[in-house]
């Protein structure tokens, strides 16, 4: 899990550059669109993995997951139908999301999978 949350950031800083170069919608929303498919890739995997060992906390990780991925769309959709102006307030925004739900929520079923005996 940790080399696909590697990824993730790695396509934050991506999309970063993409803003401070002043990358044109189509770029941005190439980018986008990956981050998009690998999300829901990363927690389905993780959601499978908490449903595995019977994580008790899987039910509000799996909401905070789905309120993450709306908000992403949401971006997406800013992204190609928005103003110009916005790209960046919108890129941080997300970037602060996805490390703030990497940093909290996803340091919790670590150890516990680890406490039921997990490798
Ligand atoms: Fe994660
Ligand atoms: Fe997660």
């Amino acid at each position: 899990m940790d080399d696909q949350h590697g990824i993730l950031m790695d396509t934050m800083n991506e999309l970063r550059l993409a803003a401070v170069r002043g990358l044109g919608r189509e770029q941005v929303s190439e980018i986008m669109d990956r981050l998009i498919e690998f999300t829901r890739m990363h927690f389905w995997s993780e959601e499978q993995l908490m449903e595995q060992y019977g994580f008790s906390g899987l039910a509000e990780h799996r909401a905070e997951h789905q309120r993450i991925l709306a908000l992403t769309l949401q971006s997406a959709h800013r992204v190609q139908h928005g103003e110009k102006m916005q790209m960046r307030p919108l890129l941080c925004f997300l970037r602060e999301l996805y490390s703030e739900h990497i940093e909290g929520m996803d340091r919790e079923y670590g150890p516990w999978m680890n406490a039921q005996g997990a490798d």
